[in-house]
């Protein structure tokens, strides 16, 4: 299947020069949905996953159906202020200032096995911001996956020497 022609590449959106990856293209599409979910899957069905953790937004409209096809639970990192119990904070570098995602303190447990999911990795700050969450609560990072790698902008040089799967590579950034 040709997932990089089924997304749609909007240029100078949200701003001039960036050239916007939209999935909800993909989405919408049942064989484009079921694809990007399944092949994930086969990657880390053996690997003894207990656990998806998404990012939102849109890595939760993944992260929660591969759950269900890998048989885990899944759990939210959410922005900050959405969660509702104890959470965990981590703050990290954006392009202009710093931001923040939240994890409540009780979603993983020490040693499971926690798979990452997100839609897009660029400069790899989101995902790794995540992972520190992930470590911090003592869960062990069994990987990350991705529909969309922005190869050009190295984010995963930052997530260490760990399975990384991305379904679509831009070279550019
Ligand atoms: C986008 C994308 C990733 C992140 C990747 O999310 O969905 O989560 O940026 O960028 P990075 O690798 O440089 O950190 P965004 O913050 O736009 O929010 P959204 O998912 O809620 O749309
Ligand atoms: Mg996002």
């Amino acid at each position: 299947m040709d997932l990089k022609r089924m997304i749609r590449v909007i240029p100078d959106f949200p701003q001039p020069g960036i050239s916007f990856k939209d999935i909800t293209t993909v989405l919408k599409d049942p064989d484009g949905l079921r694809f990007t979910v399944q092949e994930m899957a086969r990657r880390f069905r053996d690997r003894g996953v207990d656990l998806i953790v998404g990012v939102e937004s849109r890595g939760f409209l993944i992260g929660a159906p591969l759950a269900y096809e890998l048989g885990t639970g899944f759990v939210l990192v959410r922005k900050p202020g959405k969660l509702p119990a104890a959470t965990l904070r981590v703050e990290y570098e954006k392009e202009y200032g710093t931001d923040a995602l939240e994890i409540h303190r009780d979603a993983v447990q020490p040693g499971q096995r926690v798979l990452l999911v997100d839609d897009l990795l660029a400069t790899g700050g989101t995902i790794a911001a995540a992972a520190r969450l992930v470590e911090e609560l003592g869960g062990v990072i069994a990987g990350f996956a991705f529909m969309i790698e922005l190869a050009g902008l190295k984010g995963r040089d930052r997530l260490g020497d760990r399975e990384i799967l991305s379904l679509v590579r831009y070279d550019e950034g």
